[in-house]
């Protein structure tokens, strides 16, 4: 359906797994809403300026902080980036999957500069989620896709929260059910040796150094300005609510979010992110949760505490920055 159809209508479309649409608005500079293993992306042509430019209107994002740019495979990813030995490594071992490269972009890169925010590096990720390996194989370009949110709120894991978002800035919803994993790739910059960590996710620390050797954290920063790390802005991933961390006593007025067993003679949680204290379910779970909470009977957030192993880690930093300073 063309977007001028539904024009008058407040939403998108929700679609059934089905590309032809998805392909036709994209290749016309219109953006599609896709399911990837981690979370919803907000997609568009990587090589259309105009694009680029209604992805960052759509989220309402900052330019200076630059897209992840979605490729089917590594010979695509190729064509844009150049491509060191740990480049190699990691791409044969967590490829398809949820790891974003930070690359030297080649200097034939078709992708706009607007989606890198003028940077001379290149932010690339092979998603290994059925529908979106389909829709990138089938438009056969690079698609730029931030995750499908407006800009600093908690990211979508499922195709309404897309629509919840964004409304009728998206012209097409393609619906792939809930995702997977629920926390956005880790991005690991190799632009710089030791590698950098800059945004922990959906792979673990621990096992990208068991393939790299030490891998270097870098410190979010207070405005998120600052070249070095372009989003990691502190105050981001956030629910309307106030977010308080580690809380074992919730307060009345307060949302309950457990994890585990909540503590002897605590109330009853509102919502438990794993019964087993699973990080990996958690993940899952934390988004969504964070959402179904955020309504005005409560007065905030109360979350108990998740320890750092494995993917926890990625939910702490998301859940500090939910908490943090707005
Ligand atoms: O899981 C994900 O990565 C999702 C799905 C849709 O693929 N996408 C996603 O994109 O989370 P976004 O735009 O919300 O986050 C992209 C992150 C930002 O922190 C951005 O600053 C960083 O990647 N980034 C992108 N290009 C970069 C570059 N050239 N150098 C450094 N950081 C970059
Ligand atoms: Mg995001």
């Amino acid at each position: 359906m063309p977007a001028e159809d539904h024009a008058e209508t407040r939403t998108a479309p929700i679609e059934p797994p089905g590309i032809d649409a998805a392909v036709e608005h994209l290749k016309n500079g219109r953006l599609v809403a896709f399911p990837t293993e981690t979370v919803y992306g907000l997609g568009g042509d990587a090589t259309s300026d105009l694009s680029v430019t209604r992805i960052f209107a759509a989220k309402e994002r900052p330019r200076f902080n630059p897209l992840i740019i979605h490729l089917p495979d590594v010979a695509a990813a190729r064509n844009h980036v150049v491509f060191d030995e740990r480049a190699k490594r990691l791409a044969d071992l967590f490829w398809p999957g949820a790891l974003t490269l930070v690359l030297p972009r080649r200097p034939d890169c078709r992708v706009s500069l607007l989606a890198s925010a003028g940077l001379d590096s290149l932010a690339v990720r092979i998603p290994a989620h059925p529908l979106a390996q389909q829709l990138l194989r089938a438009v056969g370009r690079p698609i730029a896709a931030p995750s499908a949110n407006r800009s600093g709120r908690v990211s979508p894991t499922t195709a309404a929260h897309v629509r919840d978002e964004l409304g009728d800035r998206v012209s097409l919803i393609l619906d792939g059910g809930p995702c997977r994993v629920g926390l956005e790739s880790t991005v690991l910059d190799l632009t710089v040796e030791p590698a950098r960590l800059l945004r922990p996710g959906g792979i673990a620390q621990a096992a990208l150094e068991a393939a790299l050797g030490p891998i270097e954290r870098a410190a979010p920063i207070a405005d998120g300005v600052a070249r070095a790390g372009p989003g990691m802005m502190s105050s981001h991933y956030a629910p309307g609510l106030p977010v308080r961390l580690d809380a074992l006593d919730p307060r009345p007025s307060e949302a309950f979010l457990a994890f585990g067993p909540p503590p002897a003679g605590s109330r009853v949680p509102d919502l438990q992110l794993s019964a087993d204290g699973d990080p990996s379910e958690a993940a899952q779970h934390l988004f969504a949760a964070l959402r179904a909470l955020d309504r005005p009977e409560f007065t905030g957030i109360a979350i108990m505490p998740i320890p750092e192993d494995g993917l926890g880690a990625a939910i702490n930093d998301r859940l500090r920055r939910a908490a943090a300073p707005r």
